[in-house]
């Protein structure tokens, strides 16, 4: 299998085709955060200040709880029942010791940050705070993830499979980084094409997952498994490329392009402000059907088309 996935590759690039969906770029390393980018919400305050995990007994028993809750704005807003906006979890409980332990992946600096950039007067690119990353703490609110949400057991592994995940934990926070928003299909059919993959929190949960399975525990739930999507629909994007669009003079035209699309998704403070700005913002790309769209700190043109954009809840089984 690996090899054919190699040669795919090979010939793919040979033929000078980019393959699709576009591979998500890992790093070496997590690169510091520019001082331009400031939490209002610190990142995991009841975590360990160096994301270290705690190691079990290799002999212990380890419950294993799918947590979900809605993005609070939407419990508590008038957006409540519009969208299923969703926040994805893994739960891990200690048989040998009664502690229990949450694990999450999210923005550093909220979803408005990680969609949209923001525009510096210092800065001729368009400026991104948009770094997601793992965050493990001990404990596990029962209310909040129980109502009008779900916490149930999937399953149970041992103490040395949960240290083998939380070694690959780890490693993936450190090359996984930039979080990103948009799954992006050539429309909304079962067999479409997938031009590039989400990377956000339930992504983060279905990686896990996959970690376990290969590690040899076995999940199942008693209800379906439900994720939140967020998508928009293109004709084959166009490669565009990296800052160095703001920086040359043969790219001018361009350069002020995406700066004006970007100008009507400015960041957000909220949300809500963000979902409400893309409504108001749906009417242009309908209009002018193009989106501008960052992936691996590179810039795609995207030739829409309808529906354009759609927030889905849809069934995503265990692996
Ligand atoms: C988004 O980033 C801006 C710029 O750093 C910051 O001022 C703002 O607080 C951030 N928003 C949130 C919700 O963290
Ligand atoms: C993941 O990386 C972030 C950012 O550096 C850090 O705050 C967090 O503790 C790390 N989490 C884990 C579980 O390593
Ligand atoms: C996690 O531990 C707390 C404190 O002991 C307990 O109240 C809660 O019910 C536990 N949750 C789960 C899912 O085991
Ligand atoms: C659950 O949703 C209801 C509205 O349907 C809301 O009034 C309630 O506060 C929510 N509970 C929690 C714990 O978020
Ligand atoms: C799948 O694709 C084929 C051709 O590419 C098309 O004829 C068919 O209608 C598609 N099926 C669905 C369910 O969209
Ligand atoms: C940006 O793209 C240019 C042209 O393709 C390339 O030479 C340069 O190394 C890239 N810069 C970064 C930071 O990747």
């Amino acid at each position: 299998m690996k090899s054919l996935v190699f040669f795919c590759w090979i010939v793919g690039s040979l033929s000078g085709q980019q393959l699709w969906p576009v591979p998500y770029e890992r790093l070496d390393r997590r690169p510091d955060v520019d001082p331009y980018c400031q939490a209002l919400y610190p990142f995991c305050p009841s975590g360990d200040p160096d994301g270290r995990i705690p190691v079990m007994t290799d002999s212990d028993i380890i419950s294993v709880f799918r947590l979900q809750t809605p993005v609070w704005e939407f419990k508590y807003g008038d957006m409540l029942g519009k969208f299923h906006i969703m926040h994805d979890a893994v739960g891990f409980g200690s048989a040998r010791t009664g502690r229990n332990f949450t694990m999450e992946w999210y923005e550093l600096f909220q979803l408005g940050n990680c969609t949209f950039p923001h525009e510096r007067a210092s800065v001729s690119a368009p400026f991104w705070c948009n770094q997601g990353a793992a965050c493990f703490y001990e404990g596990i609110d029962d209310i909040h993830w129980k109502q009008n949400g779900t916490l149930e057991k999937i399953g149970e592994i041992s103490g040395e499979v949960f240290n083998e995940m939380a070694r690959w934990v780890q490693e993936d926070n450190k090359t996984g980084v930039y979080y990103e928003t948009w799954t992006v299909k050539s429309d909304a059919s079962a067999n479409a094409t997938t031009w590039f993959e989400s990377y956000d929190c339930s992504q983060f949960v279905h990686r896990t997952y996959k970690k376990l399975l290969g590690l040899g525990a076995e999940l199942s739930s008693q209800t379906p498994t439900y994720y939140t999507k967020i998508y928009l629909f293109s004709g084959e994007p166009v490669h565009l490329g990296n800052d160095s669009i703001f920086q040359q003079s043969s790219t001018k035209d361009l350069a002020t392009d995406i700066k004006k699309f970007f100008h009507s998704f400015r960041s957000h403070q909220s949300f809500v402000e963000m979902i409400e700005s893309l409504l108001e913002a749906f009417e242009k790309v309908v209009l002018e059907k193009t989106f501008y769209f960052y992936y691996n700190s590179e810039y795609w043109k995207l030739p829409m088309k309808y529906p354009y954009i759609k927030i889905t809840f849809e069934e995503i089984p265990l692996p």
